[in-house]
């Protein structure tokens, strides 16, 4: 049932102000009407001089953190943003969790929650602080999506969380490849610029319609400066300068191997590449026989198919060892959200190419199954002539 918006703003004042609070987070508009900040996020910390509220805001262009003090100080901050006319609020306190939305009649929709009665978002009962980015996060309601994909998008962006360095500042130029409806793309750049990083961020899709509406999207969202879109081929789209990230999530089949090869002609820093459908090693097996003792591996279709999946990973990971990455391949998801939950994640060590070790393991297994990965084709891998050039 809608609430009067004053009185509801009047409880969400009494939690930011709570010792008991732990996070929130104001987001999104009236209708109508336009806050000067795109989003706040308050949270306690404590330093050297006492507990702070730390006030993190974003006018859309630069993030600004603020510690203010408890008492007047606080009070008048959080007055402050009470006032903007955010939709959204969501606030995490020990004890509770209150998300608030202002309806287009401009009354409150609340909903309660206590710590031992979670709050039933709208996937069910995902708890919010299972989420990196806030699942009432207004941009949501721009980009859509259904609860499958959230998870999933979110997985892969903790993956991302966890590969990037704590401490990396200034500008971050980042592309996503096989973007299709730009879900990824958009939660992308909402967290990373939330981490305070100045990301320029391209959609590479092979449709044109997606490019369109994507476009739109981004101009709805109020960032057609910084995240832009790009019909063509992974192989050949024209993404200038290069990325030092590149993403992309269920590129179809050998669309990933197209995605890292231009990876590594990139010289990208990280690579996060959740592979699709599997294809090709997958008909290069049932041609030819498989090499003793391995025939039980491919003599029942399943198996086969299984083991070309594993085998087509295995081997992306060891030639981007051989092109200069530290590369592993992760689970990032559950696989109840999605079968394809696999996640090649690799950052660049400089250590050059064709380092000796990962040569010598990646040779034997694509000389044992006489296989040829469409990644090594891409990446026109040869092994270097035995004692140099
Ligand atoms: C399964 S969808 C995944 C879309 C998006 N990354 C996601 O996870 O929601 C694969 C997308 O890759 C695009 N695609 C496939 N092969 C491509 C290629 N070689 N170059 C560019 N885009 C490609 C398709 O058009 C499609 O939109």
């Amino acid at each position: 049932m809608p609430e009067p918006l004053d009185a509801a703003l009047t409880e969400v004042r009494a939690l930011l102000l709570d010792p008991a609070l732990t996070r929130a987070v104001a987001a999104g508009r009236r209708r109508g009407q336009r806050p000067s900040l795109v989003r706040a996020e308050l949270r306690p910390v404590a330093l050297k001089t006492g507990a702070r509220l730390q006030i993190s805001t974003s006018d859309g262009v630069r993030p600004y953190t603020r510690n203010v003090s408890p008492g007047a100080e606080a009070d008048a901050a959080v007055d402050a943003l009470l006032a903007e006319p955010f939709g959204n609020w969501h606030v995490e306190t020990a004890e509770a969790t209150l998300q608030l939305r202002v309806t287009k009649s401009g009354e409150a929709q609340v909903h309660r929650a206590t710590a031992d009665r979670p709050v039933a978002g709208p996937e069910g009962h995902d708890r919010v602080k299972d989420y990196l980015l806030d699942p009432g996060d207004p941009i949501f309601a721009t980009i859509g999506g259904n609860a499958a994909k959230r998870r999933q998008v979110d997985a892969f962006l903790r993956a991302l969380a966890a590969t990037l360095p704590d401490d990396l500042t200034g500008r971050l130029r980042v592309v996503d490849l096989g973007c299709g409806n730009a879900y990824l793309t958009f939660a992308a750049y909402r967290y990373l610029t939330g981490r305070g990083l100045d990301v320029e961020l391209v959609g590479v899709d092979v449709r044109e319609d997606q490019r369109q509406r994507n476009s739109e999207l981004a101009a709805r969202l109020g960032w057609a400066d910084r995240v832009s879109f790009v019909a063509g081929t992974i192989a050949d789209a024209v993404v200038e300068p290069a990325p030092d990230l590149v993403l992309a999530l269920h590129a179809c089949d050998t669309a990933t191997d197209e995605a890292l090869a231009r990876a590594v002609r990139w010289d990208a820093r990280w690579i996060l590449a959740a592979p699709c459908c599997h294809h090709d090693l997958a008909a290069q097996l049932r041609s030819r026989p498989t090499p003793p003792p391995y025939e039980l591996l491919t003599r029942q279709g399943i198996l086969r198919e299984r083991f070309a999946d594993v085998l087509t990973d295995a081997l992306r990971a060891g030639l981007l060892r051989v092109h200069g990455y530290r590369a592993e391949v992760v689970e990032f998801v559950d696989s109840r959200h999605t079968p394809r939950n696999l996640l090649i994640r690799a950052r660049r060590t400089g250590s050059g190419t064709d380092t000796g070790p990962q040569r010598a393991e990646y040779q034997q297994l694509v000389d044992q199954w006489q296989v040829t990965p469409r990644l090594s084709i891409l990446l026109d891998d040869r092994p270097a002539p035995v004692g140099g050039a």
